[in-house]
């Protein structure tokens, strides 16, 4: 919709189309559309991609969105790595199980927690940098990465391409710590595959949680919203059956995927990995 011709009745309507697929409930979006919320709320996860690469141009945009997110004390504390490479791509999706979608994506981004750059600033400086040692330092690292690449994505969606997280790679960050190179104190928090959206597979948006599961006023409230949860999972189930996927209840998946150390595929050893790649986590 482009805003010089868009009516308000349009925009209202266009938000409430916007706000009925994202909920599939009768969820009140207001009348102030633009583009940039237009973008948001329609993301979905791209699994079937074009071979056609993405512009460098494009990528350079993206990283620019990416450099715009906000860092903490602006420490700036990511980097990312581009994989084109079909050989490089196919060891990294070794350690991710092998995705379709990475085999696929002519792109794979690697987003870094980067507590290198900011110790060899220091070090210059004659600092032991003794406060990158801490668990806050890692999780300042992994927020500025999230939200770097976020702002990514959103970038790489308002220009018409597709993208998918590839929280796999956390399989193994030795492994992939390896195949990039990575200096001691970067550590590798995901992946993101890019391209061009596949029209013959189209995504559909993933309905999320009524917005009174998770928007609290004032105070959380603990109790657990029995009928919205029930009535998400029929919500999830017409979306799954519109997808050809297998039908299943959400909240067995939530179960299953914490139930056990098993379901968390070889990650309970993050903090042994990440001390081994040069993050102390006192
Ligand atoms: C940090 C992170 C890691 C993810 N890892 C994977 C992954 O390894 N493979 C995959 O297919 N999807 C992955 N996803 C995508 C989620 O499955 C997806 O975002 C979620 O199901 C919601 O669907 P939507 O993005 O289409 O709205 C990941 C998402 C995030 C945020």
């Amino acid at each position: 919709m482009t805003p010089s011709v868009a009516t308000k009745t349009d925009e209202s309507d266009r938000l409430r189309e916007l706000g009925g697929e994202r909920y599939r409930n009768d969820q009140r979006l207001g009348r102030r559309w633009n583009e940039t919320v237009d973008t948001i709320l329609s993301h979905r996860s791209v699994r079937h991609y074009l071979p056609t690469p993405v512009p460098y141009e494009t990528v350079e945009l993206a990283i620019a969105a990416a450099q715009s997110a906000p860092s903490s004390s602006n420490l700036q504390a990511w980097s990312v790595v581009a994989v084109e490479d079909a050989d490089r791509r196919s060891r990294l999706n070794a350690v991710a199980g092998n995705q379709r979608q990475i085999a696929q994506a002519p792109l794979l981004l690697i987003w870094l927690a980067d507590l290198a750059r900011p110790r060899a600033i220091a070090t210059e400086r004659g600092s032991t940098a003794e406060g990158l040692d801490y668990v806050e330092s890692f999780l300042l690292g992994v927020i500025d990465a999230a939200l770097a690449a976020q702002n990514a994505v959103v970038a790489f969606e308002s220009l018409g391409l597709g993208t998918c997280y590839i929280g796999a790679i956390r399989n193994d960050p030795e492994t992939v710590s390896r195949e990039l190179g990575l200096p001691d104190g970067v550590f590798p928090v995901f992946g993101l595959t890019v391209g061009f959206p596949d029209p013959a597979v189209p995504a559909g948006v993933k309905p999320r949680l009524p917005q009174t599961t998770v928007l609290h006023r004032e105070s959380y409230d603990g109790e657990l919203p029995q009928e919205d949860l029930a009535g998400y999972n029929r919500v999830l189930q017409s979306f799954q059956s519109e997808q050809a996927m297998p039908l299943v209840d959400w909240t067995d998946q939530v179960s299953s995927r914490i139930a056990t150390v098993e379901s968390l595929k070889g990650r309970h050893v993050l903090v042994d990995v990440a001390r081994r790649l040069g993050f102390k986590l006192k």
